[in-house]
């Protein structure tokens, strides 16, 4: 069990940006998250390590589309991070354009053996992790390390994510989260029980550090 490292900051992305780009200057694995919160985080990284080619970058999960579609979680990598460095990472990019069955198989081979140095992650307002949503079957996937399965929330689109177990053999899991929609999620993630119907308190379970940045805002529940 871990206990999370809150940590509340007018400006929690610059916070991880500075993570993302010490890690990249390591040559480590980092695991992106999608969504919206993490562009400035992505952005202000780029600005501050122009050199990613040590690093390897792959993702928490995403969405089944292509990666020109706008709602692409690698889409979002690409305008805001990989093509503002100089010298670009490794990119392992769920392929979105294959049917979510298909796509989460090629991504669960290819991370057998890797070990995922940073993994971040955004915390949806139900409290859901890459694509893990409340009470879904694809929480109880104890053998793989990517699954796939139906979006608990819009963008409803088919999803290929990462398993719980492949979540917590993260060397360092970060959590990023603004905004007051969020303040419920994160009290119930991160100080309430440890519960499937609550996807993020499941990063409570594991042996690896959980630091949780948040905004005034997303904090006001705790
Ligand atoms: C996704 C993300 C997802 C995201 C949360 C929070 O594919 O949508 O990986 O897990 O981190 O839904 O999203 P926002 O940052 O948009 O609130």
């Amino acid at each position: 069990m871990t206990e999370p490292q809150l940590h509340v900051l007018d400006d929690p992305g610059a916070a991880i940006a500075s993570l993302l780009a010490a890690e990249a200057r390591r040559g480590g694995s980092i695991v992106l998250t999608g969504g919206s919160t993490p562009s400035r985080a992505y952005e202000l990284a780029a600005l501050a390590e122009p050199d990613w080619r040590r690093a390897e970058v792959w993702w928490g999960d995403e969405r089944c589309v292509p990666p020109s579609d706008e709602r692409s979680n690698y889409g979002l990598a690409r305008r805001t991070l990989l093509d503002r460095v100089e010298r670009p990472p490794r990119v392992h990019r769920i392929r979105g354009e294959l049917p979510a069955p298909e796509a989460a198989d090629e991504y669960d081979t290819e991370l057998v053996g890797i070990v995922l140095d940073l993994l971040l992650l955004g915390l949806g307002p139900d409290g859901h992790v890459a694509s893990l949503f409340p009470g879904t079957p694809q929480l109880d996937e104890r053998s793989r390390l990517v699954t796939s399965g139906p979006a608990g929330l819009e963008p409803f689109l088919d999803r290929v994510t990462l398993t719980v177990p492949a979540l917590l053999s993260a060397r360092r899991i970060v959590v990023l989260a603004t905004g007051s929609g969020k303040a419920d999620a994160v009290r119930r993630a991160f100080s309430g029980e440890i519960d499937q119907q609550i996807p993020g308190s499941l990063l409570r379970t594991g042996e690896a550090p959980l630091d949780v940045y948040l905004d005034p805002a997303a904090a006001a529940s705790l």
